[in-house]
């Protein structure tokens, strides 16, 4: 199968590139290197450096998917208190940058989009586990712009047979994901303090719990995405662990001493519920992050 992977040069995109051409695809990226890497790059795929959000390009998009089947949407200018901000840097690359990949998807005849969705769009809630079924409630430019995606998949799936499918996904970790800079998590944001002999420093009391999830686990779910007849109607599934850890745990279970920070606005605890993944992928979690730093420090030789 010939596919596309938007921001296939990022963390999540690079980590699906891989898994697709492994398994004997043909993969074409498009991706404007923004946050993405040249050393995230696979020699047997084919790069387009085109901005998505350029409406201008769409002849140059339209070359770089054509005869694909499905495309794999992760490009996005990610994460929260960048976009707080940057708002109108954030809307006009998110949200253009969607509606304009759908658009030629249909022009092009594309069987499928799957698009990288995000757990911001429940915003702050004390119900917990979120279902799909809960009210949105984003609260930041980046989760209205992620959300705004989903309206947009689901619309494109109404009005012009474009089969879509969202994956909301939960705090992704793992191999490639950002040590520093402003597209760093949290996890990320550890790993290089703890390398560099620095205090972990926790916003707030570190007492706010989060989901997370593996990345391989994340690209598993999209290729099942890619391929389950039971979704491409614009359904919105949630990728998570289904378990929830604070990040003074995480903290711990990295080692090192810690610093308090004075605390961000952000949402007490997210965890989802992930049994609509199950039934419409058959997709499950394999990796828990406290296994994962275990693995990892013994790899890089932490205590
Ligand atoms: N990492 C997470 O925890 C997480 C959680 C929820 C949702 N997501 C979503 O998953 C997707 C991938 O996230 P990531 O963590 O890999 O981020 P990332 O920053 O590592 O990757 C995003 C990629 O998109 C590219 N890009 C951005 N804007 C573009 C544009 N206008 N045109 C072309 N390419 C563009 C970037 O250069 C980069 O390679 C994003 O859509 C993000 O919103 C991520």
């Amino acid at each position: 199968m010939k596919c596309v992977v938007t921001g296939g040069a990022g963390f999540i995109g690079s980590n699906l590139v891989d898994r697709l051409l492994s398994e004997g695809n043909e993969v074409v990226v498009v991706d404007n290197f923004s946050s993405g890497k040249k050393e995230n790059c696979n020699k047997n795929a084919t790069y387009f450096d085109i901005d998505l959000s350029n409406t201008e390009k769409q002849s140059a998009i339209k070359d770089a998917i054509k005869s694909s089947e499905v495309i794999f949407h992760c490009a996005a200018l990610a994460r929260v208190q960048p976009s707080i901000i940057n708002p109108i840097k954030y809307e006009v690359n998110n949200t253009l940058g969607t509606i304009n990949i759908l658009k030629c998807a249909v022009d092009m005849k594309v069987r499928r989009i799957v698009y990288s969705a995000s757990s911001s769009a429940y915003g702050p809630t004390k119900k917990l586990p979120s279902k799909e079924s809960d009210i949105a409630n984003p609260v930041s430019p980046y989760a209205n712009q992620k959300y705004y995606g989903e309206l947009c998949c689901k619309m494109f799936s109404n009005i012009y047979s474009l089969e879509t499918v969202s994956l909301r996904y939960f705090n992704v970790f793992g191999e490639r994901q950002n040590l520093g800079g402003a597209y760093a998590t949290v996890v990320g944001i550890f790993i290089d303090q703890l390398l560099s002999n620095q205090q972990l420093t926790i916003n707030g009391d570190g007492k706010q719990r989060r989901d997370f999830t593996y990345v391989k686990d994340v690209v598993s779910a999209n290729i099942l995405a890619s391929k389950s007849s039971l979704v491409g109607k614009g359904e919105i599934i949630n990728i998570g662990s289904g378990k929830n850890i604070s990040i003074n745990t995480l903290a711990k279970s990295l080692g090192g001493s810690r610093k308090y920070l004075n605390p961000v606005n952000e949402p007490f605890a997210n965890l989802a519920d992930i049994k609509k993944a199950k039934k419409l992928l058959d997709w499950e979690p394999t990796l828990d992050i406290l296994d994962w730093i275990n693995d990892y420090k013994l790899l890089n030789g932490i205590k």
